[in-house]
């Protein structure tokens, strides 16, 4: 049985992709499954945690004793995240949100282009770091994706969103990260504590996150 050391840790999660459309039938996204954001939810409800998930469109079942929130887009999740944020005292944010969406989402599908097409596209907010810049004594932790250069990337991503701790893993290694049930990431911690865990299942990564969430709970 697990032990219940987060017992009274209201934790939001974020799992998933989010989707982009540009018409009401196709949309920008990006491979991710969920598993790590429903491991941190599902590890925590073990440990005695309170937890909300939100997330994006993925295949797995809402995990029971979570609260699960269905969202599509990155303008819909970061709605969600920050009606919620005033509850949470920690927040883990495992969802690979996308960074661009359409300019112009057409009420209508378009019909099969003949002509090239240039694709207009705005960034969207980055919630994580709108978070940061209210962080009012919560725990924040984040998730770095990276090709190169990462640590230094993932260095640079704690420090400007005001973070606690943010995990780094890699998108173009076989077996881990997008999909995969295992993962293999660096936990940069912001008192410069960088832990390297070996590749290990997705609910063991959230249990070693969780264990360092509770450290900084609690101090
Ligand atoms: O879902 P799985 O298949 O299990 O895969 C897990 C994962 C690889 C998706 C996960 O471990 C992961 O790395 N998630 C974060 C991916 C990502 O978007 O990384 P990033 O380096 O682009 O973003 C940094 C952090 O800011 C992330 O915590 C992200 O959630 C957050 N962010 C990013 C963009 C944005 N507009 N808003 C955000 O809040």
């Amino acid at each position: 049985l697990a032990p219940k050391d987060l017992q009274g840790l209201r934790l939001l999660v974020s799992a998933g992709p989010t989707r982009e459309y540009l018409d009401p039938v196709r949309f920008l996204s990006n491979p991710s499954s969920g598993r790590m954001g429903y491991a941190l939810a599902e590890a925590a409800r073990d440990r005695g945690a309170e937890v909300v998930l939100v997330s994006g469109p993925t295949a797995l079942p809402d995990p029971w004793g979570v609260e699960v929130v269905r969202v599509e887009s990155a303008l819909e999740m970061r709605k969600a995240i920050l009606e919620r944020y005033p509850w949470a005292e920690a927040v883990a944010m495992a969802a690979a949100v996308a960074d661009y969406r359409p300019a112009e989402v057409l009420a209508d599908k378009e019909p099969k282009a003949v002509a090239e097409k240039v694709l207009r596209l705005v960034p969207n907010p980055d919630i994580l770091k709108e978070l940061g810049e209210r962080k009012d004594g919560k725990v924040l932790v984040g998730f770095a994706m990276e090709t190169a250069e990462g640590l230094e990337r993932a260095r640079g991503k704690l420090l400007r969103k005001n973070l606690d701790l943010i995990a780094l893993n890699w998108v173009n290694r076989e077996g881990v990260g997008f999909g995969s049930p295992e993962n293999e990431v660096v936990l940069l911690l912001r008192d410069g504590r960088v832990v390297e865990l070996p590749r290990m299942p997705k609910r063991q990564v959230a249990e070693r996150i969780l264990d360092l969430v509770r450290e900084f709970w609690r101090s």
